[in-house]
C-alpha cells in the first residue's frame, strides 16, 4: 500500500466497523478490503435481503459478520437501525458513512425537483449526521473510533446540482465535526472513491469498482493522532 505522507498504521483485528450501503458497490468492496485486514464487518442495506450477497463473499474470511438494514431517507428507519446495531452489543469501532443516491440527471438544471434537494440531502447528509451522533459519543468513551464519510469530487455538472452540492456538504460536515474531536483520539476524514463502475457510477465509468481500494482503507488505518477532517482520494493510492 503506497502512502504519501508519514502516518502509523493501526491493526484492525477484532475492531467492528459498519458500513452503510455495503450491499453491493463500493460499500461491498469496503467489507472486503476491511475483512481482509481481519475487522469485523456490520453489512447494511436497505432491506435484509440486499445484504444477503455481501454476507455470502464474506463467508470466505476469518471474521465475524452482522446484518443490519433500513432506508436513510426515512428518520424512523435510521432510528430502527441504531437499535439494530446497538442490539448486536458489539462497540462500533469504525463508521463508513457510505451510503450515498444520485438522482435522475437533468437537462434542464432548473428542473430539480424539491423532492428531489430534500431526498439526496436527508440520505447523503443528514443520515450521516445522524450515525456520527449516534456512535462517536462512545468511540470517544472508549478511547477509539474512525468515521470515514463518502464524498465525491463531482466538478462542473449541473445536471445533477442536489447530488453535488450534498457531497460538498459531506466535506463541510466532516470538517465541523473533526473540529469538534480534535482533541480525542477519534478520527473523522472524507474520501473520494473516483468515478467508478456502479449502478450509481454508470457503465462508462472511468475504473472497476475494486479501484475504491487500496486507498478507502486509509483513513481507517491512520493511527490515533493521524490526519483528521482531510480529505483522501482512492487515486492518490493506485494498487
Ligand atoms: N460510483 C461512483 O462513481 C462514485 C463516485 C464518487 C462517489 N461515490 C459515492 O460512493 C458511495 C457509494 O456509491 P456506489 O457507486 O457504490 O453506489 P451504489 O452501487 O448505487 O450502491 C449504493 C449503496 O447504498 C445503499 N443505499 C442506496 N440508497 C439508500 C437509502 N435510501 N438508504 C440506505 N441505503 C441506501 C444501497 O443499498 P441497497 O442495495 O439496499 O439498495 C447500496 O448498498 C456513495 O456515497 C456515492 O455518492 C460514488
Amino acid at each position: 500500500m503506497q502512502l504519501n505522507y508519514d502516518i502509523k498504521l493501526i491493526v484492525l483485528k477484532e475492531k467492528n466497523a459498519l458500513i452503510t450501503g455495503s450491499s453491493r458497490g463500493i460499500g461491498q468492496q469496503i467489507a472486503i478490503g476491511l475483512a481482509q485486514k481481519g475487522c469485523n464487518i456490520i453489512v447494511h442495506g436497505r432491506t435484509k435481503e440486499s445484504n444477503k450477497k455481501t454476507l455470502k463473499i464474506l463467508r470466505e474470511y476469518a471474521v465475524k459478520t452482522y446484518s443490519v438494514f433500513g432506508d436513510l431517507a426515512d428518520e424512523g428507519q435510521i432510528k430502527e437501525l441504531i437499535d439494530q446495531v446497538s442490539a448486536l452489543n458489539i462497540s462500533v469501532d469504525i463508521l463508513y458513512n457510505n451510503a450515498g443516491i444520485m438522482r435522475d440527471y437533468r437537462e434542464d438544471i432548473w428542473s430539480h425537483t424539491t423532492e428531489d434537494w430534500l431526498v439526496t440531502y436527508k440520505v447523503n447528509v443528514v443520515a450521516m449526521y445522524k450515525l456520527c451522533g449516534a456512535f462517536i459519543p462512545s468511540m470517544i468513551k472508549n478511547k477509539f473510533g474512525r468515521i470515514v464519510n463518502t464524498t465525491s469530487r463531482i466538478m462542473n455538472q449541473p445536471e445533477l446540482s442536489p447530488y453535488g452540492a450534498s457531497k460538498w456538504a459531506v466535506d463541510k460536515l466532516t470538517q465541523d465535526i473533526a473540529f469538534a474531536l480534535k482533541d480525542t483520539p477519534v478520527r473523522i476524514n472524507y474520501f473520494d472513491p473516483g468515478w467508478l463502475k456502479t449502478d450509481l457510477g454508470g457503465e462508462n465509468a472511468e475504473n472497476p469498482v475494486q479501484a475504491a481500494l487500496p486507498g478507502a482503507l486509509i483513513p481507517v488505518l491512520i493511527d490515533d493522532d493521524g490526519p483528521n477532517g482531510q480529505f483522501f482520494s482512492a487515486s492518490e493510492h493506485k494498487k
